[in-house]
């Protein structure tokens, strides 16, 4: 399994699968949960300034192709975060994801995820259902470099933007994070999408819209990948709709160095992670590579 160490910049990971923000990730023992499944490190909950319900039921729904959800940034707030991010730390590496207003509420929270222990911290740009955060700031490039530049002058650690597929150019967000000085992106966040229940004539969830994750996000994520390598000097983090070793190779080979599970977890168990990472190790031997690195943006040679 040495095979699968990766970088993504200055960090280190034992294994190049990460648990996606928003699955498994609200307490220290779920995070613990995933590092024993195989994750190489853990994304928290987005967590913000103060504790917040999220939207009302029904929050959550299956669809053919993956899931919709429109949680609304539930979470307990940051000062209630530490004892989670400390216990999950002894495990294995944590990135904090948090969620701000303006480039203050950001860089306040940064400090404190650096404070409790978080080896980076991962900005969520990208949120597609929340009035106020999320891709509301992160769709514009000249919010991403204020908030990402005013981060990186509040933390030492490394931070990642976690950028919406909501947009006509990814890569000009991707610019615009880099320009802030990001240290890597994270692309893509969910789908904005709607169900609607014929019987009762109205959207399903109480929020109407959501964002769309699973399988069916797949190839939207790996071309946005695709994209931001070939814009980028920063490394790419791949997420969406990775549910088995196939799909971790597409993302890599597209340029990811490392990648993002969320769905997957609901689908097949935190096992996912051991089951791609021994599937990665196979076809690194039949295929020759000895590092992940060397898999990394071979699909533009
Ligand atoms: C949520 O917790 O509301 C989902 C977060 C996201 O889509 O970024």
């Amino acid at each position: 399994m040495g095979k699968l160490k990766v970088a993504v910049g200055k960090l280190n990971f034992e294994f190049p699968g990460i648990v996606a923000s928003g699955i498994m990730d609200e307490t220290g023992d779920s995070m613990v949960r995933m590092f024993k499944s195989g994750a190489g490190a853990v994304v928290t909950k987005s967590i913000g300034s103060k504790p917040r319900p999220g939207h009302s039921n029904p929050t959550f729904t299956e669809v053919e192709c993956g899931y919709v959800n429109a949680m609304g940034l539930p979470n307990p707030g940051i000062d209630m975060f530490e004892k989670e991010i400390k216990t999950a730390s002894s495990e294995g590496p944590v990135i904090g994801s948090i969620f701000g207003g303006d480039e203050k509420e950001f860089a306040y929270l940064a400090s404190r995820m650096e404070e409790f222990g978080a080896v980076a911290v991962e900005l969520n740009l990208s949120c597609p259902h929340a009035a106020g955060y999320g891709a509301e700031i992160g769709s514009d490039p000249e919010m991403i470099v204020s908030v990402v530049s005013e981060v990186k002058s509040s933390v030492d650690i490394p931070v990642w933007a976690k950028l919406t597929p909501n947009t006509s150019s990814i890569q000009a967000l991707g610019r615009a994070a880099e320009k802030g000085g990001a240290d890597a992106v994270v692309a893509i966040n969910t789908l904005k999408a709607m169900v609607i229940c014929p019987e009762l004539r109205k959207p399903v969830l109480s929020n109407k819209f959501g964002g769309l994750s699973g399988p069916g996000i797949k190839p939207v994520g790996v071309r946005a990948v695709y994209d931001l390598y070939s814009s980028l000097n920063i490394p790419v983090i791949g997420v969406g709709g990775i549910t088995c070793w196939r799909d971790a190779a597409e993302y890599i080979m597209a340029g990811a160095s490392a990648y993002q599970m969320g769905s997957a977890i609901g689908i097949t168990g935190p096992e996912v992670f051991n089951e791609i990472n021994e599937g990665l190790v196979s076809f690194m031997k039949e295929h020759g590579y000895e590092t992940v690195k060397e898999m990394v943006g071979v699909a533009h040679e």
